[in-house]
C-alpha cells in the first residue's frame, strides 16, 4: 500500500497492493506528494501600522522544500495577483548568518530543535496543517515590515564591548600561545552564536542574556581577550541593560529554542565576571584643567 503519512509518500512492503507508478496519472501523484497548508502570517505595513493576521491558503507543497522556499512559492503567487509580498529576512540560507528570525506556530525557528528557520523543512508538517508565522515580539527588537524586525540593539551590544583591541601583532606560528582544550572547546561553542535573536523571542523577560553572555565568553575564555574582559563585561551588559531588554530569570527557554545549542552555562560565567568587575570596578579619575 502507499499513502500519505507525516508529510512524505510512503510505500507499505506488506500489503499485496500492486505498486506501479504507471498506474497513477501525473496529477494523481502530484496530489499525493503535496501538501495543502492554510497560513496565517503577521502583515504589518510599517513601524507604526497595527498590522494584523491575515489567511493565506497554500497548496502543491512539496515535503522536501524548506520552509523559506515555501514563503518563496508564496509570495509568487501574491506577485502573479498584484499583492504585496510578505516581507522577510533571510541570507545564507543554511544556518549561518541568523537573519531567518520567525515565530512559527509559536516558537522561534518553529518545531525542530537545533535548526533555524531556513534549515528547517516542509516535511515537518502534516497536510492539512495551519502554520501561524509571526515576527519576534520583544520591545527591543520593533517590526520594520511583516516579519522583519530591527535587531540592530545587537550589533549595539557587540559595538559596547564585543572586539580585542590589543594590538595583535604579526601573525604568531600555531601553537605559539597554549590554550587549554576545555577553555578552547568552550570558547569555540560560545562563538557559535549567530546572532538570530530566538533566545530574547524565547525568554518570557525578553532577555538578552544568553547572546551578550555567549559574546562575552567567547572572547574572555581565551588569553588574547582577558585583557579587557572586566571592561568587556561591564559595558556589554550596561548597554543590553540600555536597549531595553529584559532580565535572566533562569527559565532556561533561550537555551532550549537557540538553534545553536548555546548554554546557559555562559550566563553564570557571565553574571560570576560582572559581578567581579563591578567591586573591583573605580571610575577613571578627573584630570583637573589649569595650572
Ligand atoms: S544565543 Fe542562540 S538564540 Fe541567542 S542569538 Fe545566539 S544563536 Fe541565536
Ligand atoms: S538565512 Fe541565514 S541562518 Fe537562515
Amino acid at each position: 500500500m502507499c499513502q500519505f503519512e507525516n508529510g512524505a509518500f510512503q510505500k507499505k512492503e506488506s500489503s499485496n497492493f500492486d505498486f506501479s507508478i504507471s498506474k497513477f496519472s501525473n496529477y494523481q501523484i502530484f496530489k499525493l506528494v503535496t501538501m495543502n497548508l492554510k497560513l496565517k502570517i503577521w502583515r504589518q505595513k510599517g513601524p507604526k501600522d497595527n498590522g494584523k493576521m491575515v489567511d493565506y491558503p497554500i497548496s502543491g507543497i512539496s515535503p522536501d522544500m524548506s520552509f523559506l522556499e515555501m514563503m518563496d512559492v508564496l509570495n509568487d503567487q501574491l506577485v502573479e495577483k498584484g499583492d504585496l509580498p510578505v516581507a522577510f529576512d533571510h541570507d545564507c540560507r543554511e544556518g549561518i548568518c541568523g537573519s531567518c528570525s520567525m515565530y512559527i506556530n509559536g516558537e522561534p525557528h518553529g518545531p525542530g530543535r537545533g535548526i533555524t528557520t531556513c534549515q528547517l523543512h516542509m516535511r515537518s508538517f502534516t497536510d492539512g496543517d495551519t502554520i501561524h508565522i509571526e515576527p519576534w515580539r520583544a520591545a527591543a527588537f520593533p517590526v520594520i515590515k511583516d516579519l522583519v524586525t530591527d535587531r540592530s540593539a545587537f550589533d549595539r551590544i557587540i559595538q559596547a564591548g564585543g572586539f580585542i583591541s590589543v594590538n595583535s601583532g604579526s601573525p604568531v606560528d600555531a601553537n605559539a600561545i597554549p590554550i587549554d582544550k576545555h577553555d578552547s572547546d568552550r570558547a569555540f561553542d560560545a562563538a557559535t552564536c549567530i546572532g538570530c535573536g530566538a533566545c530574547v523571542a524565547a525568554c518570557k523577560n525578553a532577555s538578552a542574556m544568553l547572546f551578550t553572555s555567549a559574546k562575552v565568553s567567547h572572547l574572555s575564555l581565551l588569553p588574547q581577550g582577558q585583557v579587557e574582559a572586566r571592561d568587556r563585561v561591564l559595558a556589554m551588559i550596561n548597554q543590553m541593560d540600555e536597549e531595553g531588554f529584559g532580565n535572566c530569570t533562569n527559565t532556561g527557554a533561550c537555551e532550549v529554542e537557540c538553534p545553536k545549542g548555546i548554554s546557559i552555562e555562559n550566563i553564570a560565567r557571565m553574571n560570576r565576571q560582572y559581578l567581579g568587575a563591578a567591586i573591583s570596578y573605580s571610575p577613571p579619575k578627573a584630570t583637573g584643567g589649569g595650572d
